[in-house]
């Protein structure tokens, strides 16, 4: 069942938080669901740019309606990730999707929240919400390289006018995240102190992390073990650090990344191991099973597993 993401989000905030999934083919839409209701979790379902162009946007729209027939036990959202203003208009008008992110976070302050505002207009007139971005993550955001160094944490002061001003539903911050598989090169890690403050200025408010993937350490050396060149060393977000974050009001962790090591992984083992197979359908299905495991491993840490019964009882079909 495709829910509102505010209903989502009202169940969980300050107990736990919804892994937002990023899905691209159908072996990742049924490993998704498949772990989702093993793991017994509401989640959120989101599709980027580049997802809605690999092959078309109503493929997208045609897995996640048969998926939704399939698993009818699941409670879901679909979200626009990392949108430009033009999308998220597209996606509102579609009346498929639960929520948008309107991503202007490169754009000044006051720019930012203009367009944050158009988007807000028309995305609450249609009864969809928006996620809206505040700070720089590190690490390659759409096309723009953002220097780790550079990265900017979202202000909390800041924080809290744009919320008001915009009249944004969520807010995506930059807490010391960045996107893809090279993160922190030191001892970085999320910053709780950042997170704390904001909470205090936004108290109740649902909170996002971007580049939330964990990058384990053994998938990147099964993949170049396989014949991958990944860079080693680098590391993800510790993922016990979800449910911590979860308490402090981040109630969205998106997860893209560890789910593309996954598949890597798989498909360089399975045609290392049997080098005469040209079978696609043997990867895929050791892959759609490996992502289910991964996506109720990550549900444990997020502590969204287990609340799919709970969260029915305050949901509606959206
Ligand atoms: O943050 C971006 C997500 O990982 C989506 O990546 O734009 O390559 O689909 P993508
Ligand atoms: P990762 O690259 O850490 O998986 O982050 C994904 C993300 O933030 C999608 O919006
Ligand atoms: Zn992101």
């Amino acid at each position: 069942m495709i829910v509102t993401t505010k209903q989502l989000f009202a169940h969980a905030y300050g107990k736990y938080a919804l892994g937002a999934y990023n899905i691209n083919n159908l072996e990742q839409v049924m490993g998704l669901f498949r772990g989702c209701i093993d793991s017994r979790a509401p989640f959120i379902i989101q599709l980027s740019k580049g997802a809605r162009s690999y092959t078309d946007k109503r493929m997208l729209e045609a897995m996640i309606r048969a998926a939704e027939e399939i698993f009818p036990e699941a409670v879901f959202a679909v979200h626009l990730d990392h949108g430009d203003e033009q999308t998220c208009y597209e996606c509102i008008e579609s009346g498929f999707y639960s929520s948008v992110m309107i991503d202007a976070s490169h754009d000044p302050f006051d720019e930012n929240i203009a367009i944050t505002r158009r988007v807000v207009e028309a995305a609450h007139a249609r009864g969809v919400s928006v996620e809206a971005e505040l700070g720089m993550l590190g690490g390659v955001e759409e096309d723009i390289a953002v220097d780790e160094k550079n990265a900017m944490l979202t202000d909390p002061d800041e924080a809290k006018v744009f919320v008001e001003r915009s009249g944004c539903d969520s807010l995506a911050c930059a807490i010391g995240t960045s996107h893809g598989a090279y993160k922190f090169s030191g001892s970085q890690g999320l910053h709780f102190d950042r997170i704390k403050a904001i909470q205090a200025q936004l108290p109740g408010f649902p909170l996002v992390m971007h580049g939330s993937s964990s990058v384990p350490q053994d998938e990147v050396k099964r993949i170049n073990e396989s014949g991958g060149k990944l860079k080693e060393g680098a590391k993800g977000v510790d993922p016990n650090q979800y449910l911590p974050a979860s308490k402090l009001g981040v109630c969205k962790v998106n997860i893209d990344t560890d789910g593309r090591l996954v598949w890597t992984r798989v498909h360089r083992e399975y045609f290392l191991q049997k080098p005469e197979d040209f079978d696609l359908r043997g990867p895929g299905k050791v892959f759609m099973g490996e992502y289910a495991k991964f996506i109720a491993s990550r549900n444990e840490l997020l502590g969204s597993a287990g609340q799919l019964d709970s969260v029915r009882e305050t949901v509606t079909q959206k």
